[in-house]
Parts: C-alpha cells; structure tokens; sequence
C-alpha cells in the first residue's frame, strides 16, 4: 500500500536525461510489478516550441545537473531548497549509491567478524579507490569545461566511496544514523591542497578503429583552446582520526584511460618476518563494475611437488556466484527507494557541506589557472607522475592479474 495515490512528475520530459535515465526506469519498475500500476500518474512537462531533436540538441551539455560547483555556491542552492522542503523530503541523487557494489560496502564491512579487526590502520597500508573510462569528453566538453573530472566524478561518487569505506559502524542501519558516520570521517579530512594531486588532460592519439581518440580533450568544439580543465586526478586523503591516522587513501579518476573499470583495493601491510623471502602483500579489491566482484589476493604453496609460493586468490565472482540474478540499473534501484521513502542510499546535506569544504581552495586555484594539467596520452594509464605518487605512498605493485570470470 505504500506506493498508493503517486504521481511521479518528469520535469524536461523532452530532455536527455530523461530519455536516457528517467523514462527505462519507470519503465523497468512498472515491468517487475515495483510500483503500483493502478494507483501511480506519471505527468511529464515541456516547453514544446522546439522539436524535439532541437531540444535534446540544446539542452543536452547542461544537463549533467551537478548541485553546485564550490562551498558558496552549493550554499546558496542549499539554503533555497530548505526552505521550500525539510531535509527529510529531499533526496539527493548520487547515482554510485545506487550501485551493487557501493550498496554492498556496508553489508560487507559489518557482518563479517573476519574483516572487523583487520579494517584498521595497524593492518592496512592503503586505500586506493580508482574509476577508469576508456572514453573522452565525447562531444560534450562545454559542459565538462566549466566542471572538470573532480566536481565531475570525485567530490561526489567516489568521496562517497571512501566514506562508506572509512566510516565506523553505525548504531542501527537506519538512514541518518548510517549518514551520521559518514559525516564524521569527511569532518575528519582536510582540505585537499596542490600538492596532494597530480592532474592530467588527455591529447589525442590513434587507437585503430577509436575515432575520438584522434582528438585531444582540447579538440572538444566546446572546450576553449587554453583550458587548463583537468580530465584526470588522483588525490590523496589522510583521514585524522584513531583508526586511520597515517593511512592513505588514494583517489584516482580520468577520461580517456586504457580501460573501463572502479574498484575498491585495500591493501594489507607487509607480513613480519618474512621467512619466504618473496611473500607479496594481501589485497582485498571490491570491483564496483564492469564484472562485479569481491576478490581477496592471497599467497599459497604452487600446487603440485614444489613447496614454491604463488599468488592465487580467493573470488567472489557475482556473474557465477548469483547466476541469473538481475543487478538493476543504479538510477531504477534509487528511484524506488525514494518512492519507498527510504534516505539511505541519498545525500544528506551535511555531508555536501563537508565534501565541498574539503574541495573547495584546490577547486579555485584549478578554475583560476594555478595547476597546469600533465598531457597524458588517450587510451593512456594517466600520467607518469601518478604512478610515482601512488609508488610514494606505499602502495606495492605485483605482476598479478585478475581475470574477470564469464
Ligand atoms: C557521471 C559523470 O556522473 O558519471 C560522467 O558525469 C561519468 O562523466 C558517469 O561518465 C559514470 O557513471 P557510470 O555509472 O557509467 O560509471
């Protein structure tokens, strides 16, 4: 009976995101029987002069929607959205919060005894949370221009992957006791200044068979020819307080990589006294997407008559652990929990503060021209300089690689 009497209004029902997003969305809910076909109105509204090729046409760069773009202006969009609704009606979307993945980040982290000890800076050398995509700005650099890949992607999706990471257990699952720990690990981070990021922009190079990649980030008609816009970041973070004093947690993102892919990695300290000689660090990777996975590196005896060592891991593959079942769309799961009026997997307005807070002075010397971005190459690791912060911090490479299992 909850869902009884709603009526769900599309605001830019001829737009972009609606057409991509919004309306397969509702589409999927009324399928699976998720919201109640007799009792629900949908009502779209749009300003119809134009056609609707024209409209998507023009609308399409704005409308990325972010909530402000540094503390000011995200506090004047704040304080006129309270008083028109009480926090509790407002749901801010963060559509990572609506992935499996990122959902699983607490199940995992509090039901499972054998994590709990071991989740700690006594045992952790690093966090590192990184979100590759293989493609450029894709035509929509008049947009990305006046953002960048921080406010794009790292203030917002993977800050709250880190939160989720680093927060102490909350008293009950309930929404704002779960956004209460998530607060108190942002209050616990300074604000990020020049020389805790690299920044990078893509210039073009010649995947055969990838068109975009023969265009530069610079090559976007949108994008002014001497934007100093980053398209690639990594960060680090120190979270002050008892349990993570001293352990970093490093946060990579970029455009035009060599690969599509977000993960969690928590790396484990070196193993005491060493007796093997060639014993490699324990790794725990949460694989957000493509191939979502748990997966936990670990060292054995090379099977068979040697008593080498080998590094294998324990795999927690969705795809062939949970066959057959259906990981909805982040935007389909989040939209139901807002009609089901539940906050939890939603942006409280405290924890925007304090992300914009933590932000905000690099933000302002990026957008007033202080950093010049490294050029790194499209379809690229990044650049160099990356690889050698993320070496700088401790964190240890191996030859290692794990498949995903189809
Ligand atoms: C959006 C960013 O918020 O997230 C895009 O604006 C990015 O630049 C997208 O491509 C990534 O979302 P997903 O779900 O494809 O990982």
């Amino acid at each position: 009976d909850d869902c009884a009497h709603l009526s769900i209004v599309v605001l830019g029902a001829s737009g972009d995101l609606a057409k991509k997003k919004i309306y397969p969305v509702l589409w999927s809910l009324f399928k699976h029987d998720l919201i109640d076909k007799a009792n629900t109105m949908f009502a779209g509204y749009a300003r119809s002069k134009l056609s609707h090729d024209d409209l998507v046409g023009r609308i399409k760069p704005f409308l990325k929607k972010p909530f402000g773009k540094d503390s000011e202006s995200f506090a004047k969009l704040s304080d006129h959205l309270g008083k028109l609704f009480t926090e509790d009606q407002i749901y801010r979307i963060d559509h990572y919060l609506g992935k499996e993945m990122v959902q699983n980040l607490i199940l995992l982290r509090f039901s499972n005894r054998i994590l709990s000890p071991a989740w700690h800076r006594d045992h952790i050398a690093c966090v590192t949370i990184t979100m590759k995509e293989p493609f450029g700005t894709k035509g929509r650099g008049g947009y990305f221009d006046e953002f960048g890949i921080i406010r794009d992607v790292m203030q917002n999706h993977l800050l709250q992957i880190l939160t989720l990471v680093a927060m102490e257990k909350p008293v009950s699952q309930a929404s704002d006791d779960i956004r209460d720990e998530k607060v108190k690990v942002l209050k616990a981070i300074r604000p990020l200044k020049i020389d805790d990021v690299v920044l990078g922009q893509y210039v073009a190079s010649n995947i055969p068979g990838n068109e975009e990649s023969t265009m530069g980030y610079k090559d976007d008609k949108g994008v002014p020819k001497d934007s100093k816009t980053p398209t690639f970041a990594t960060a680090v973070f120190y979270i002050n307080n008892e349990r993570w004093d001293g352990v970093p947690f490093i946060v990579k993102c970029g455009k035009a990589l060599n690969e599509k892919k977000a993960e969690v990695r928590i790396q484990f300290k070196d193993q005491p006294a060493d007796i093997f000689g060639q014993t490699v660090r324990n790794e725990l990777v949460i694989r957000v997407q493509p191939d979502e996975a748990v997966y936990l590196k670990m060292n054995v005896k090379s099977p068979g008559m040697s008593f080498e060592m080998e590094q294998t891991d324990l795999d927690l593959s969705y795809n062939k652990r949970f066959e057959g079942v259906r990981l909805p769309d982040a935007y389909e799961r989040l939209v139901l929990e807002v009609i089901r009026g539940s906050a939890l997997h939603f942006v409280r307005t405290d924890e925007l503060e304090e992300a914009w807070r933590i932000f905000t002075p690099l933000l302002h010397d990026i957008d007033a021209g202080k950093v010049e971005p490294i050029p790194y190459k499209f379809g690229s690791r990044g650049p160099e300089e990356s690889d050698e912060l993320v070496k700088k911090l401790g964190y240890k490479y191996t030859e290692y690689n794990w498949q995903p299992k189809n």
